[in-house]
């Protein structure tokens, strides 16, 4: 492992050029700044042990146990954020929405209800009704923290799982202690259960520190699992492999009821996660720095090229949620960005109603091309 980590991000004909998601499906002129994937090259430690799989023609099904991944991930809980994972209540399955759908589905009840912050990520409105439940919105308060007691009127209702995206997307705050644990004292005063979506745990900026929830209280543990991974820390989505992970017999037995998740997990998922965890903080802690100064780096252009967008700096990811309605674009601002600006947004709207005059910047890119986002965006104004 290089001491300085490789981040030179490519051009953007280069860009183009990959195949996933983000970079397919639009013109090549044009600069994506949309799914939360950041645009550095991988970890060398991730990179080399896929390239040892490959070499021992290593691409058959995951295998049933995953001690090393699950040991791994421990280890990094525990230097990173504080965390005492037991590596014996981690279980594998292939990403954090399919175990969101299944445990919903186990946890729903009679209400067959899901909550969660809105604005939200677009599959949290859209997985509860695939999985035959009801997605049950709850606006944050204005300043971006959870709104209690909206909060506390839903699970009135009878919902019985709160979906906790924490860091927040699309607005990157991290959840401080304080408010998890008011949280955690609601949801135990209702017998709801928390599903703690803490896929991006490990991308919080300097001036904060996650709180992860199993370490919160005894309540948050009774009925608590949090689903990780290392894909959005690592740019490893398309690998297919996430944990969830419970700290109480309660969780453990819903876990252990679960279909088998598992077995659709991807064998390379679990060997890039595996050196991610165990061989990747150089990287990560290159990568953090590097977006605490693109964090900075996108105050100043956005205070020079369009003071009108109004904006918190989020703590935690690398996604900006960007209020642009004093710029008169509509309720879908991306649309003028896009057809005008050449720069491709998270469309506010899609984050649910919120987010009508809002758009997402990704800034998990070349300082370059965090400067170039913001001059297509004011070229559209
Ligand atoms: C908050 C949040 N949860 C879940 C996901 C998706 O995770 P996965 O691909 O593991 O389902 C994302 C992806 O951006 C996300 O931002």
């Amino acid at each position: 492992m290089s001491r300085h980590p490789d981040l030179r991000v490519p051009d953007l004909s280069a860009l183009h050029a990959r195949r996933s998601e983000k970079w397919t499906g639009h013109d090549p002129d044009v600069l994506v700044s949309t799914i939360a994937e950041m645009d550095f090259p991988v970890a060398r430690p991730v990179k080399d042990a896929l390239r040892a799989a490959i070499d021992r023609d290593d691409l058959g099904y995951a295998p049933d146990g995953i001690p090393e991944l699950a040991a791994a991930f421990a280890g990094f809980a525990e230097r990173r954020m504080g965390w005492r994972v037991d590596p014996e209540q981690v279980a594998l399955i292939p990403d954090v929405m399919v175990g969101v759908a299944a445990l919903a589905i186990a946890l729903a009840g009679d209400a067959g209800a899901v909550a969660f912050a809105s604005p939200a990520y677009p599959p949290f409105f859209a997985e509860p009704p695939r999985a035959g439940l009801r997605a049950r919105p709850v606006p944050l308060a204005p300043g971006g923290e959870f709104d209690l007691d909206a909060l506390r009127a839903e699970l009135g209702t009878g919902t019985r799982v709160l979906l906790l995206a924490n860091p927040h997307n699309p607005t990157g705050r991290v959840l401080p202690r304080s408010e998890l644990e008011a949280l955690a004292e609601l949801c135990a005063e209702h017998d709801a259960w928390v599903l703690a979506d803490e896929i991006h745990a490990p991308l919080v900026l300097t001036g904060a520190a996650h709180t992860p929830w199993l370490e919160v209280s005894d309540a948050a543990r009774e009925r608590g699992v949090s689903l990780i991974s290392a894909s959005k820390a690592f740019n490893l989505a398309g690998l297919k492999a996430a944990l969830l992970v419970t700290a109480s017999d309660r969780a453990r037995e819903v876990v252990a009821a679960l279909p088998p998740l598992g077995d659709h997990a991807g064998l390379l998922g679990i060997v890039g996660a595996e050196a991610a965890f165990a061989h990747g903080d150089p990287w990560l802690d290159a990568v953090l720095a590097r977006l605490d100064a693109n964090r900075t780096l996108l105050g100043e252009r956005l205070a020079a090229d369009l003071p009108e967008v109004v904006w918190s700096p989020p703590s935690g990811t690398y996604l900006a949620w960007l209020d642009c309605r004093a710029l008169g674009l509509g309720d879908d601002p991306a649309d003028a960005f896009l057809r005008r600006g050449r720069i491709a947004l998270g469309q506010g709207p899609r984050y649910g109603d919120p987010g009508r005059g809002f758009v997402r910047l990704n800034f998990g890119t070349s300082p370059e091309l965090v400067t170039e986002a913001v001059r297509r965006m004011a070229s559209a104004v």
